[in-house]
């Protein structure tokens, strides 16, 4: 009886051990993937294995894991600032909650093409960007997806003006800038996390939720929304982000293999997106979806986010200079 309990009692620590050991002595690093395979994620995700491994002369391996089977998006994050995962690519909306300043990227309409993403990312910005995420949330931005923008889909009616969003029930990500745009807006969302979001479609809990041209294709969210409304108040950035703990714990080659195959991967990403996004849109439309553009140019979506949302939040990513620098450093 005794033997029995002690064996129980080393096997349960042995579990214990094996979940809490830090991945970062493996040369197979894990990495999570929020969205299905096939996606902007997905794409960053491999190119960024296979440049990986080259550069370590196949001495180190990356294992991709799409579809949240590694949790959900948040929960990556808080997994690997802990060092229990190595790697995870997500969407920069669900990394704000742990390190608000980035919030500047997903501020409604300040991102206005492709080449504003690139610039803002890759720039002094981004650079301040991926430093304070270390210091706010332990993990480090080494790549970025660039997926287009966030295009509002639903199940029920064609969307162009705010009065037509009326009564939809909007799923959002747990995002309090999200949650002040829709609220703006003039509906109150319905922030659930990502994992559960196609259910919920599905199972019509929720009427619609907004997602990239690229990731509601990899989603197959036109198996359960029949509208799209081409708004363009955020440009879907997912960065691929590194365990602090893990990044250290490397030598300097391993590093430096990391951090160029990070760089290697976004200009990969950005290059897909411009070569793809149109050909996904003509394909969702084969599939049935019906695409509309707001009315009058967007402009009360415009006008509305930007007056009520951007000085709410001047305080959670550093003040509202911030915002002026980002908005300068793109010409405005
Ligand atoms: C979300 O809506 O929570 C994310 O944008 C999903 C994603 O990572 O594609």
């Amino acid at each position: 009886m005794k033997f029995r309990k002690n064996v129980l009692v080393s096997m349960f620590a042995a579990a214990s051990l094996a979940l809490a050991a830090p991945a970062a002595l493996a040369n197979t690093f894990k990495m999570a993937i929020g969205d299905a395979a096939g996606g902007t994620q997905w794409e960053l995700g491999t190119s960024f294995a296979k440049a990986f491994s080259e550069k370590t002369g196949g001495k180190h391996k990356v294992d991709l894991f799409p579809n949240g089977q590694l949790g959900d998006e948040q929960d990556t994050v808080n997994n690997a600032s802990m060092g229990l995962l190595d790697f995870s690519i997500l969407a920069i909306n669900n990394v704000t909650p742990f390190s608000p300043t980035v919030g500047v990227l997903t501020l409604p309409y300040v991102i206005q093409s492709a080449e504003d993403a690139k610039k803002l990312t890759q720039g002094e910005i981004g650079k301040q960007l991926t430093e304070n995420t270390i210091r706010d949330a332990g993990v480090r931005i080494v790549g970025w997806a660039y997926s287009g923008f966030r295009v509002l889909t639903n199940s029920k009616k064609p969307v162009k003006t705010l009065d037509d969003l009326k009564g939809l029930v909007v799923r959002v990500p747990k995002n309090e800038i999200m949650i002040a745009t829709y609220q703006a807006w003039g509906v109150n969302p319905t922030p659930m996390s990502w994992a559960e979001t196609f259910t919920a479609l599905q199972q019509r809990v929720v009427d619609g939720q907004d997602n990239p041209y690229i990731t509601v294709a990899a989603m197959k969210f036109n198996e359960v929304q029949k509208y799209i409304t081409n708004i363009r108040y955020i440009f879907s950035l997912e960065p691929l982000i590194i365990s602090e703990q893990v990044f250290q714990a490397q030598k300097p080659d391993v590093q430096k293999a990391i951090l160029e195959a990070g760089q290697a991967a976004s200009e990969h990403s950005y290059k897909y997106l411009l070569e793809t996004e149109e050909k996904i849109r003509a394909e969702l439309t084969a599939k049935g979806m019906e695409i509309s553009d707001p009315a009058n140019g967007e402009k009360e979506w415009i006008e509305k986010a930007t007056t009520t949302v951007w000085p709410k939040f001047y305080k959670s990513i550093g003040g509202k200079d911030k915002l002026d620098a980002a908005l300068k450093s793109l010409g405005r």
